[in-house]
């Protein structure tokens, strides 16, 4: 979730920062996060947002050829040397509940490992890129251990590779995916053992290559802020389809937690102002836009509602406020942060001023 305050609970916690764009790196840094702490990802980073990262002295996690040669053109123009991560598909893919490995995987980002030979080669040639580590990441939301344990040992392998090309490597970035708790099927494991078994896997494989342990990394995003936030909606209307279901209409939806509709994400809700009466109704929790697939919860079990009952969704922290939009024209809610007894705004509601401050109509549409 980048926006000013989260950057800067982050940086004040002394963690670095993943960002995908000028305007998350330009966040970061506003956020007080110091560059070489910020680390520059994406598929399709633009000449401009390079420069703009390199200016800053951020990292940059090389995803393919063409933003090398762009790093090397930017770099040779400046007195920089620029360190860069280098991200690799290692054909592990995992879905909550699902694991496969397979030699390649299809996936847009990162470089094939079958590419990892010449891309050491060409790194071993560059004056002003420095190659400090690897980068993998295989998914989200994930709750096996294995994943993480296989890809451990594929890590250290490209480690190795890079070793014996002369690289100065020293880092191994095993990525994101520890899950969190959605609803209650969901059983996440600890950071702690997340944290143990990634660690003992890579020790083991370094133990078994007879490299030198490396600096470690992980991105943690949704298991670091998204249990921390709720959602907070006012209940309005509702319908009943006999012998179907019950409809309970919100102020919100898709607009702001696009994760249903995209991809079929599950959450639980409570009512704020009854946490403490039964949860005796079986409702469907539909969000407020002009699309039926609009539904935040199907078959939410809660209390009794009325009209004005404040409906809390858990664990909306991670991938909710930075997936936003303006669809159907509603305006994005205020973000509160809440701590020890202080509570402050985060991100200001938006109102319809807002919503129209890039609308421009030409001469000829004005009546
Ligand atoms: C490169 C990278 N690292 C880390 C993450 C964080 O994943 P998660 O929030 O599932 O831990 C993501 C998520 O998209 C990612 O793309």
């Amino acid at each position: 979730w980048s926006c000013l305050a989260v950057c800067a609970i982050a940086g004040s916690e002394d963690l670095g920062i993943d960002v995908v764009s000028g305007g998350e790196i330009l966040t970061a840094i506003k956020a007080g996060v110091s560059a070489e702490k910020i680390y520059f990802h994406g598929n399709n980073k633009s000449v401009a947002e390079l420069e703009l990262a390199i200016s800053k002295n951020c990292r940059i996690i090389a995803d393919n050829w063409l933003e090398l040669e762009h790093i090397a053109t930017i770099a040779s123009n400046t007195d920089k040397n620029v360190p860069v991560m280098i991200r690799l598909t290692p054909g592990i893919e995992c879905h909550t509940h699902e694991y496969i490995r397979t030699g390649h995987l299809d996936s847009k980002f990162g470089f094939d490992p079958n590419q990892l030979d010449e891309v050491f080669t060409w790194l071993s040639k560059q004056t002003q890129i420095t190659c400090i580590g690897v980068h993998a990441h295989i998914g989200s939301q994930i709750f096996e251990q294995q994943p993480h344990q296989d890809l451990a040992g594929v890590m250290v392998e490209w480690y190795k590779l890079a070793l014996s090309h002369g690289l100065p490597i020293s880092e191994i970035n095993v990525g994101g995916g520890l899950g969190i708790k959605y609803t209650e099927a969901d059983d996440p494991q600890s950071i702690d053992a997340w944290v143990k078994n990634v660690a003992t896997a890579l020790k083991v494989a370094c133990d078994a290559h007879g490299v030198a342990y490396p600096r470690v990394l992980s991105e943690p995003g949704r298991s670091l802020i998204g249990s921390s936030c709720v959602t907070a909606y006012t209940v309005g209307g509702n319908k009943t389809v006999p012998g179907i279901r019950t409809y309970i209409s919100i102020d919100g939806g898709m607009s702001d937690n696009p994760r249903p509709i995209t991809y079929q994400s599950q959450y639980r809700a409570m009512i704020a102002n009854k946490m403490s009466a039964p949860m005796t109704e079986t409702v469907t929790i539909a969000g407020k836009h002009c699309e039926s697939g609009d539904i935040l919860i199907k078959d939410a079990q809660i209390a009794a509602t009325v009209p004005g009952d404040i409906l809390v969704v858990p664990a909306t922290g991670a991938y909710n406020y930075s997936m936003s939009s303006n669809y159907n024209r509603i305006t994005r809610p205020a973000a509160v942060l809440v701590d020890r007894g202080e509570a402050n705004i985060i991100i200001q509601r938006e109102n319809y001023d807002d919503l129209l401050r890039f609308d421009r109509l030409p001469e000829r549409l004005v009546k």
